[in-house]
């Protein structure tokens, strides 16, 4: 198969990681006899200090136009000042929004070779770590009016029926795909719209009687994450508290670095991206980890391309050059003697090993 990909390397990082991900693309390529093409589009930071816009309509018309996109990561101290509609994460909300990707699949799987990597308990590890947030990405306090007048500042949190049905139905989809367990998390004890939202998942559980709903407060699940993570298949809640939540789930796996994610809206075009940020301190040190990026390279393989397989050859590379104990920084192990086993790597080493084992 051909496919245009859109890449986005961003701030910081964004440029090491992306590249290790192209190294993986292109073995994948050559193996399985596609060939991927690469349309470089600016968005961030380095937008701004080039056309002073984060995200130009032309960027966001080649992303528009290629196959999927994948993307680094964006912002940094540098571009602190610059005005709220202005800033480099702004380009990721209107590229997000532009590409209509409503759905935001977050999993959060320890990997057996981390297990001790995880801040947890081993009692509570050794229960299993295996969900996965369906986190609404193009609603809500993100997208609301926000303003600042005087010393007051607003952000509107809005949801309508149409917008918690749909990401409702792909959770439902997604949890029937697995455990069949869906847990909805919302606010409804204080807001409305969290009162919408559950009146919403509710009706729609009759649409799907093999799967089992609960509700959950945000407060209890952030607590829940922490105390018994093995009780969840499937969470599905609005965009900020999938955000808060996310990162949460990621650092009870081991490493924020480790998590790819994929955002699919109506259409195959999806957007794949490491959930963690642009970590301008060691941007240039090649100490990276960019395992995420590839992990969610091979995201766009199975959900936009169809490339199962090819899914999982990447999967099972970087299985493989965890097995035989490379670590990036990140994933080191905290005691001296476990770290004896294992061998500390930078992020173009983990991009060379990961594209190598690929068969
Ligand atoms: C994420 C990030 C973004 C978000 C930022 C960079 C705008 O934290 O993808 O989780 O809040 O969605
Ligand atoms: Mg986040």
């Amino acid at each position: 198969m051909n496919k245009n990909i859109a890449v986005i390397r961003g701030d910081g990082i964004g440029p090491e990681i992306v590249n290790q991900a192209i190294k993986v693309l292109d073995k994948v390529a050559k193996i399985y006899g596609h060939t991927f093409t690469y349309t470089d589009v600016d968005m961030g930071g380095c937008a701004i200090d080039k056309y002073g816009d984060p995200l130009p309509e032309n960027e966001l018309k080649k992303c528009l136009s290629s196959d999927s996109v994948l993307l680094g990561a964006v912002g940094g101290d540098k571009w602190n000042d610059v005005p709220g509609d202005k800033r480099p994460e702004k380009g990721l909300l209107r590229l997000r929004a532009g590409m209509g990707v409503y759905s935001n699949n977050r999993p959060a799987k320890i990997w057996k070779q981390l297990a001790s990597a995880s801040p947890l308990k081993d009692s509570i590890v050794d229960k299993g770590i295996d969900f996965i947030i369906v986190r609404e990405l193009i609603g809500g306090i993100y997208f609301g009016e926000h303003k600042t007048e005087g010393d007051t500042a607003t952000d509107v949190l809005k949801y309508s029926e149409s917008e918690i049905e749909r990401i409702g139905k792909i959770a439902f989809e997604t949890a029937r795909k697995r455990g069949k367990r869906l847990c909805s998390v919302e606010k409804s004890n204080v807001l409305d719209s969290s009162r919408l939202w559950k009146k919403v998942m509710h009706r729609l559980a009759d649409e799907y009687p093999d799967v089992e709903l609960s509700d959950m407060l945000v407060d209890n699940c952030a607590m829940q994450i922490v105390k018994n993570p093995s009780q969840f298949d499937v969470i599905v809640t609005e965009n900020m508290f999938g955000d808060i939540l996310s990162d949460e789930a990621s650092m009870i796996t081991g490493s924020i670095g480790m998590i790819p994610s994929s955002s699919l809206g109506e259409t195959s075009l999806g957007l794949y991206e490491p959930i963690h940020g642009s970590a301008p301190d060691i941007a240039g040190t090649d100490t990276a980890n960019p395992m995420g990026t590839i992990l969610s390279a091979a995201m766009m393989l199975r959900y936009s391309f169809d490339m199962e397989q090819e899914a999982c050859a990447i999967e099972n590379a970087v299985s493989q050059i965890l097995d035989e104990g490379y670590r990036t920084a990140d994933i080191m192990p905290q005691s001296e003697e476990e770290a004896k086993k294992c061998q500390k790597i930078g992020c173009s080493k983990a991009g060379e090993l990961i594209a190598s084992k690929i068969k």
